[in-house]
């Protein structure tokens, strides 16, 4: 059926009851008929003497349909409601949820842009706004970084500790969340051998200490790691090279190490500057910033 059919249909029908009950009610009262008329004696007569008679309806009801019918057919002028006729203030449901959505947007973008200007300790002051935070890293961050931002199964970095392999300031903590970051080391079984690994791995376990003055792995790993890692194992935040020279390891001691080193590693955290808005991106840079959790 073509949708023109059915408009035409709903519309006669919606015509038609308005002015079939409008025809009704006015012969009714005006149209000459028994209802003004009547008296006492007419109608049917029940149980013995108790007469409907024919009263008129009183006039307070007149008044009220017609209220009706007018509200009827002015409402039916500016809402949808006669067929597809969209009515003259071309209302739709669609348009008001369109328009409710800006007003909110309007309403917030104020806030949000008040909360993506905010100094950092404000916004860490604000417990409301931190549970804020503590559910946008709970959507967003938590399946890889754990719900406590402690780090999982040795491949999502802690983000509670106190290292940070690509810079621990706002500034670099919100490029790593916009951006995203890809770190690159690549494998030096192939250049090193089996056992220059294990003399390289067995120098960078030494480095916590401070650096050896004379180590077996030395001289390969000032030949092939400072570079990245510095000479002292302090890692260069601008390539995501970790420090070698704490107790924190990403991926872990032990076998762990044989492997980050002999096979590389090229841990990637997505971007999320099209995901989040700057002021979430701004909450979660507090959120990971605040003194608690530093
Ligand atoms: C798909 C898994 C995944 C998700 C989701 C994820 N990350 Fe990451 N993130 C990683 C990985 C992997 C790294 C480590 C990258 C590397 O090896 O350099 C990382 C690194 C980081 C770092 C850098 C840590 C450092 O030591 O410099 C920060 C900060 C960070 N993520 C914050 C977040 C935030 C905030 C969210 C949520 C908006 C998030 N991540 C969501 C996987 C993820
Ligand atoms: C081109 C720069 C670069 C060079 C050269 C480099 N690395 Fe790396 N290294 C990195 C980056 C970047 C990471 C972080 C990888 C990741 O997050 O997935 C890393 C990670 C590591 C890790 C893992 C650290 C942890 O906390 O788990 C170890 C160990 C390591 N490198 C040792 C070495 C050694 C030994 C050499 C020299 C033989 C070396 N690296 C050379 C850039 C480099």
């Amino acid at each position: 059926m073509p949708a023109g059919f059915w408009g035409g249909w709903v519309l006669t029908l919606t015509v038609l009851s308005v002015v079939g009950l409008a025809w009704f009610v006015f012969s009714l009262y005006f149209g000459g008929g028994g209802n003004q008329g009547g008296g006492e004696d007419e109608g049917p007569v029940w149980d013995g003497d108790l007469r409907e008679g024919a009263h008129p309806a009183p006039m307070w009801w007149f008044w009220m349909t017609l209220a009706a019918l007018v509200f009827s057919a002015i409402y039916l002028m500016l809402y949808p409601g006669l067929g597809s006729y969209a009515g003259a203030l071309r209302w739709t449901e669609g348009g008001r949820l369109a328009a409710s959505q800006a007003a909110w947007n309007t309403e917030f973008a104020e806030a949000r842009a008040a909360i993506a200007a905010a100094p950092l300790d404000e916004l860490q002051a604000d417990p409301k706004l931190m549970a804020a935070a503590g559910g946008l890293f709970g959507r967003h961050c938590a399946a890889c970084h754990g719900a406590d931002a402690g780090g999982q199964a040795n491949l999502f970095p802690n983000l509670t500790d106190a290292e940070w392999q690509w810079g621990g300031d706002a500034a670099a903590i919100e490029r790593t969340i916009r951006e995203g970051r890809v770190a690159v080391m690549v494998g030096w079984g192939a250049v090193l051998g089996q056992d220059g690994v294990a003399a390289v791995t067995d120098y960078v376990r030494e480095l916590p200490n401070g650096v050896p003055a004379e180590h077996p792995g030395k001289t390969r790993y000032e030949q092939f790691c400072v570079a990245c890692h510095g000479a002292d194992g302090a890692g260069q935040p601008l390539l995501g090279a970790p420090s070698l020279a704490n107790d924190i390891s990403l991926y872990g001691d032990g076998e762990a190490l044989v492997e980050s080193i002999r096979d590389g590693r090229g841990g990637e955290m997505p971007a999320f500057g099209e995901r989040l808005d700057d002021s979430q991106i701004r909450l979660l840079v507090a959120w990971l910033t605040r003194s608690e959790s530093s």
